[in-house]
């Protein structure tokens, strides 16, 4: 059910910009979106797209830092599958020193939540350990390379030995092949106090081994439900490592929540990416008319890393 179709071009209210879209990144979320589970927040476009590159071509009133054909990317609440997309102007950013505009696509929708939920509400240490589940994903693959290059020790899961490797090149200290291999045992074997932050998109049948896995204050982190929303929770766990539990979603949040979050990652992550410590892993490419090719891919799972769009 993903049509391309010709609609009004948007115009810039006070505080917005319009973008004049060079490529979109293309997020599990739109899968699901697609499929009538994920809808967008009230009064929100309902064109997929939580991410873009591009040029600015028209600025709203009150809007300072952006002005016409300043190349950026930005964090979209949705409508990045087009030619051209209205966002507010807190959730643009530049271009990091270095990258393409295409590439500059793979990262806002990835940083944004992998920083926000590892870094800024988990707050992982560079002593700690982080196991984030889906290592070679777009999620995995950002969560991967900031904590490594924040210093902690990182483990992941994936569904392949390919994928296994690309993670273990990427800087993971440990790949578990979750169809082989019981990742509460392999990650203790890595860290026998367990993981201090657990990064987890499969969400009920991975509950109650996220819990067991747990160091003392360990904070799991669920961003995902590709497992089931309904598991058990062993409270009495959680009591006894003075654990924590923490649920989010990045695109219903206000937007000065948001934008607060933009702001952190182009003061933190950015500087990484410019110096390429941390790179977009851009899998394909693929025009906006292949948008279900596109879609197929993510589905099948066989990407490593971000799929785009080009327009
Ligand atoms: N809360 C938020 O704000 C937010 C924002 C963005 C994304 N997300 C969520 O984050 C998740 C990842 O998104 P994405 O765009 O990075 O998707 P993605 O690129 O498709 O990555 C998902 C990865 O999960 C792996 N996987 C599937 N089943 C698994 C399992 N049982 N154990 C371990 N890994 C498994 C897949 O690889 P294999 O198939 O090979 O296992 C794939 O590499 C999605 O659930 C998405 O909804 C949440």
């Amino acid at each position: 059910m993903l049509e391309i179709r010709d609609v009004p071009g948007p115009t810039p209210g006070p505080g917005e910009v319009v973008i004049d879209i060079a490529a979109a990144g293309v997020n599990r979320p739109d899968l699901q979106q697609r499929l009538g589970v994920y809808p967008p927040p009230p009064g929100a476009s309902d064109v997929l797209g939580l991410e873009c590159s591009g040029t600015i071509s028209a600025v709203g009133d009150g809007v300072e830092r952006w002005h016409v054909g300043d190349e950026v990317c930005a964090l979209l609440i949705s409508g990045g599958y087009a030619d051209k997309v209205v966002t507010p102007a807190g959730l643009v950013l530049p271009v990091p020193a270095g990258l393409s505009l295409l590439e500059a696509a793979a990262l806002p929708e990835v940083a944004c939540t992998v920083w926000s939920n590892v870094f800024m509400l988990a707050a992982l240490q560079p002593e700690e350990t982080l196991l984030v589940h889906g290592g070679a994903g777009g999620i995995g693959t950002m969560a991967i390379q900031l904590a490594h290059a924040l210093g902690a020790k990182v483990a992941t899961t994936v569904g392949s030995e390919e994928k296994a490797a690309f993670c273990r090149e990427l800087g993971a200290d440990l790949a578990v092949n979750y169809r082989e291999q019981d990742f509460v045992e392999e990650v203790r074997q890595l860290d026998d106090s367990g993981a201090d932050v657990i990064l987890d998109h499969i969400g009920a049948k991975y509950l109650e081994r996220n819990v067991s896995l747990l160091a003392t204050e360990g904070r799991l982190v669920v961003i995902g439900l590709m497992g089931g929303r309904k598991g058990e929770l062993d409270l009495g766990a959680l009591l006894s490592k003075r654990a924590a539990l923490i649920a989010t979603l990045l695109r219903p949040r206000p937007l000065e929540s948001k934008a607060a979050i933009v702001a952190s990652v182009e003061a933190n992550v950015w500087p990484l990416v410019a110096d390429r410590t941390v790179k977009p892993i851009v899998h394909a490419t693929f025009p906006l008319d292949d948008v279900r090719r596109a879609h197929e891919v993510v589905e099948e799972s066989s990407h490593i890393g971000k799929v785009l769009l080009r327009t």
